[in-house]
């Protein structure tokens, strides 16, 4: 059932982002800023569990990158005091791969499954038993000879993350508990986010430019740490070391980040469905080749901010851009 080697690429008790390395990534729920609705529910569920004494319900979050999702995941494994073990859904290639995994689990573990919605559909059958009724129904032997025998599990909690909600099956959605959606996160909250990675980073900034990097962020952590990260850069080797307005504004100018923390394929975007598509409507996949993009990255990064934003409408016939999208660019319809 699955060999070591395999087991090793998949199982990964540590992932060595960057943020992990220098701990911008918080660890409690308490640490964990906005999403506040998500985070109270959670509480409460993992309060419950503890109470009971009983695996929490498996959890499904799913929201655009960058939002918090893996983070989520860990910290709920953290606030029950149980080990993680990860996997993705692109590393699960056989259905001895998740069987390997699974039969890893102890009593209480939380296993994460990144990008849930690429685990293969007849792959992703054996999870139904096994968050179900924790069993493991394999088949074993080869031609001939093969027969279907079932090992128990112990009570696990299945956190998956995803970008797609609507890309999972309906019997795999339907065997999560928790379903909980990710929003893209306030001028304020970044604001926090953004005063917490500068005293976890040790480096300054002032109010103004804090406030001015959360309005050019898109509304998602990781872009804000990573416009962070940069901005300390020109920051140290340009003034001294404080990150105040003048040197971000100038920093996010050289990164092409603008007023709104719209980058450059956000402008390709929008230009190509203006200069090249009249303004729209225009399918997904016209836009993407136009803009050497791959759609997936469209809808999944891009799209969901423009549209949430008003640059961007979608229609039955494709996408547009909007009366605000032209003003905005300051183009003439
Ligand atoms: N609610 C939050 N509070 C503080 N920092 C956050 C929060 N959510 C995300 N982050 C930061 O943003 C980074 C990206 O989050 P991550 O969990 O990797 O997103 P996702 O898995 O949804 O793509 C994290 O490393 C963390 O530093
Ligand atoms: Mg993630």
């Amino acid at each position: 059932m699955g060999d070591i080697m395999n087991e090793k690429r998949i199982l990964t008790n540590e992932i060595l982002l960057e943020d992990n390395i220098d701990n911008i990534r918080p660890q409690t729920l308490d640490e964990y800023i906005g999403q506040s609705e998500v985070k109270e529910n959670i509480k409460v569920f993992i309060k419950s569990a503890l109470i009971r004494g009983e695996s929490l319900d498996h959890v499904l979050l799913y929201g655009p990158p960058g939002l918090g999702k893996t983070t989520l995941a860990y910290i709920i494994a953290n606030e029950l005091g149980s080990n993680i073990k990860t996997a993705s859904g692109p590393s699960i290639e056989k259905s001895g791969d998740l069987a390997a995994i699974l039969s890893t689990l102890e009593p209480n573990d939380v296993l994460f499954i990144d990008e849930i919605h690429r685990i293969p559909r007849y792959i992703e059958e054996i999870l139904y038993p096994a968050m179900e009724d924790f069993y493991l129904d394999i088949v074993i032997g080869g031609e001939g000879t093969s027969r279907n025998i079932k090992i128990n599990l112990p009570r696990f909690t299945l956190i998956g993350a995803t970008t797609r909600a609507g890309d999972l099956s309906s019997p795999l959605r339907d065997r999560f508990g928790i379903i909980s959606k990710l929003n893209y996160y306030s001028e304020d909250e970044l604001y926090l986010i953004i005063k917490r990675t500068s005293r976890v980073l040790n480096t300054s900034i002032t109010d103004d430019a804090a406030r001015e990097l959360a309005k050019r962020s898109r509304g998602t952590p990781r872009i804000a740490n990573r416009l962070f990260k940069r901005v300390r850069d020109f920051a140290l080797v340009n003034g001294d070391g404080v990150i105040n307005t003048e040197i971000l504004n100038d920093a996010l100018s050289r990164l092409k980040v603008d007023k709104q923390g719209l980058d450059e394929t956000d402008y390709n975007l929008l230009l190509s469905i203006i200069e090249k598509f009249n303004g729209g409507p225009v399918g997904i996949e016209a836009i993407a080749s136009s803009i050497g993009e791959e759609v997936s990255t469209i809808e999944d990064v891009y799209e969901p901010y423009l549209l949430q934003n008003g640059y961007l409408k979608r229609t039955s016939r494709g996408r547009m851009v909007t009366d605000k999208t032209y003003e905005y660019l300051g183009i003439k319809k």
